[in-house]
């Protein structure tokens, strides 16, 4: 019986304490509460929403995510709604069609460090806007109609380090526009039509890192731009409308790591452009590069250069030399250099550890292409056309681990080369489809071995190969196909071509004396008729006159002979020489 009670009154307690912890921990139908990662998170992103639920929420939470999806808008307008939320950390308000931000509106929420108002429709910015946030460390903006703000709109973010007003409508920057941003260090204005920078707008942005100016419309920078930013890493220009880079452009940007230039309009690169700089990415992709100077790339170092999808025909050997030291990744697919470019260039580049060549229209490669780049992990060959890879063009890779000859030409792999691909171990990826093979005994014979080792397959990822060639086997995968189906070839195509080159020699010099033989022959055959034919002729004359003359006895005498019939005779002497030519 008090057991009973005993275990009745714990179970009350149980049920008290829950609906206490409840009523503390107010959750909105409409939003989720969860702990994550230690902090009291209300996520509200089923959309349809009016207001902000505030007034059901626990007063002690830490962040608040409100948004939406496209097909169900929030229309929502922020007031002074927080005031009793002493704890909030990170506020995310998005995709919410907020139409202006408010004075004060997240006052006092002293531990902010996030506030987060993207995809909304803000268009103006005002000072007050941000009052009481004096620990924001990340403000993001982006994605609004922003067109105007007067100047220092962020005058109360003193402890602002990262700011976003990518994708709005600014068109121009008001002086002073960053004042007491003194430790910014990451800046997103991209999606903005600037156009131009007044260096004055960048005056109080000497502490920041990344500049993140992406599709600005911008032809170029003032050089007192770059003054104004000393210690930046990351320039990001790339979509923009650069025609040219100077000599020594980025001189005052002494700390650059990152600089990106892609998808520009830049026509080449001239001398000394990145003279003095230690760069870890140059990326120069996407541009109308037709030329390089050699001296481009001199007194600098560079790990990951990317110069493809451009208009090179010709590098001169020395253009890549600087940076034989340096340079780890180099992509100059999508470029038209040919075979002995390729090889001239990336001779010097022993650091080399990946290498893309893709969409060359390389027919083929120098046997000691990549003879001095013992260190590449990585080499992309696709979308190129080559139609055959000697094994000696791969033995110097030994530390190969991925290789990239899909889309070509090929139409076989020979031992030798599986040879390779097989035993070096370091390669686990191999790509070889989308190519043309011709499934032959002597073509394709020994690839069809390996697909029967898992070990290969794996190297393939498993991927298909097709043959295209001969017709009736056209669209057959090789893994499907019995050796027995497999055309014997007459030769093998090489030992056939050496065979036909000999034979080709052969004819000749066969024809020659064959030739030679005849004109003797006929040499010899006319000197030694001519004398039997006279003497032929003499005795068949004699012996036919001896005949009409009925005299059998004096054979050598010509003295019976009438003056016709020494004509007769003439014409006969004649007509057998004749007749014997
Ligand atoms: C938000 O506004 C849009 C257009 O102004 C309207 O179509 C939509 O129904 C509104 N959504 C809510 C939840 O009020
Ligand atoms: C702000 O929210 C958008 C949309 O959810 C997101 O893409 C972005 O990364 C967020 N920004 C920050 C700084 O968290
Ligand atoms: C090379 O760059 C350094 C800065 O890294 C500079 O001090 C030096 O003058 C430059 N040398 C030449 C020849 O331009
Ligand atoms: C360079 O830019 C192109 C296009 O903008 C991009 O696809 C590529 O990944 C970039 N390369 C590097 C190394 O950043
Ligand atoms: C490749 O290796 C497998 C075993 O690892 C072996 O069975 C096969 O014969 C090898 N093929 C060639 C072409 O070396
Ligand atoms: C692959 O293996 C199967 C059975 O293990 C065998 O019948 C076939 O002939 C092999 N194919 C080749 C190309 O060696
Ligand atoms: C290839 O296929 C085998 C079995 O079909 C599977 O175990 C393996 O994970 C696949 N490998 C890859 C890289 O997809």
């Amino acid at each position: 019986m008090r057991n009973i009670t005993m275990r009745s009154a714990i179970l009350w307690i149980n049920v008290f304490l829950i609906s206490v912890t409840q009523s503390v921990s107010n959750c909105p139908d409409i939003c989720r509460c969860d702990v994550i990662q230690d902090r009291k998170t209300v996520t509200c992103n089923q959309g349809g929403m009016n207001l902000i639920p505030t007034q059901e929420m626990d007063k002690s939470i830490q962040v608040l995510r409100v948004t939406a999806p496209p097909e169900v808008p929030n229309n929502l307008t922020v007031g002074r709604i927080f005031q009793k939320f002493h704890f909030l950390e990170e506020i995310h308000i998005t995709h919410s069609n907020i139409p202006a931000i408010g004075d004060s509106s997240f006052w006092p929420c002293q531990y902010l460090m996030v506030l987060n108002l993207s995809y909304n429709k803000i268009t103006l910015l005002h000072y007050s806007n941000f009052i009481g946030l004096k620990n924001l460390v990340t403000l993001d903006l982006s994605n609004n109609l922003i067109y105007a703000t007067p100047s220092a709109p962020f005058y109360h973010l003193k402890n602002l380090n990262t700011l976003s007003l990518a994708g709005n409508r600014l068109d121009g920057l008001v002086p002073r526009f960053f004042y007491m941003l003194s430790k910014l260090r990451y800046l997103d204005l991209s999606g903005n039509t600037l156009s131009e920078v007044d260096p004055d707008n960048f005056k109080d942005l000497g502490a920041v890192k990344s500049l993140i100016l992406r599709k600005c419309h911008l032809t170029s920078l003032h050089s007192l731009v770059y003054q104004n930013v000393p210690n930046l890493e990351v320039l990001d220009l790339r979509d923009n409308v650069f025609y040219y880079i100077k000599p020594f452009e980025f001189q005052h940007l002494k700390r650059l790591r990152v600089l990106r230039l892609d998808n520009n309009y830049l026509g080449d690169i001239r001398e000394n452009t990145f003279s003095g700089h230690n760069l870890d990415t140059l990326n120069l992709s996407r541009n109308n590069i037709i030329s390089i100077d050699s001296c481009a790339f001199c007194n600098s170092s560079i790990r990951h250069l990317d110069a493809s999808n451009n208009r090179l025909t010709l590098v001169k050997k020395s253009v890549f030399s600087p940076l034989s030291d340096s340079l780890e990744t180099l992509n100059i697919g999508f470029n038209k250099l040919d075979h002995i470019t390729v090889a001239n260039i990336i001779d010097p580049l022993e650091k080399l550890q990946r290498l893309s060549l893709a969409g060359m229209q390389l027919e083929k490669l120098f046997v000691t292409t990549f003879s001095q780049n013992r260190n590449l992990r990585y080499l992309d060959l696709s979308k190129n056309e080559l139609e055959c890879l000697p094994s000696a063009v791969l033995e110097p890779l030994t530390n190969l681990e991925e290789l990239d000859l899909s889309n070509n030409g090929l139409k076989e792999l020979q031992l030798s080369t599986l040879k390779i691909i097989n035993e070096t171990s370091s390669l686990q990826k191999v790509r070889l489809h989308s190519n043309r093979w011709h499934c032959s005994k002597c073509n394709v014979g020994s690839l069809l071995a390996c697909l029967n080792s898992s070990a290969f397959l794996e190297k393939l990822q498993n991927e298909s190969l097709v043959c295209s060639e001969p017709e009736h086997l056209l669209g057959r995968k090789l893994e499907t196909l019995y050796p027995e189906e497999l055309e014997i070839c007459p030769l093998p195509v090489t030992l056939s071509r050496t065979l036909t080159t000999h034979l080709h020699i052969g004819i000749v010099v066969t024809i020659v004396l064959f030739v030679l033989f005849l004109i003797l022959l006929t040499l010899a055959c006319f000197l030694t008729r001519r004398h039997y034919a006279v003497y032929y002729t003499h005795e068949n004359v004699i012996e036919e006159d001896k005949t009409r003359n009925g005299d059998t006895r004096d054979i050598n005498s010509q003295n019976y002979l009438t003056p016709k019939d020494l004509r007769d005779k003439k014409s006969k002497k004649k007509d057998m020489v004749m007749r014997f030519i």
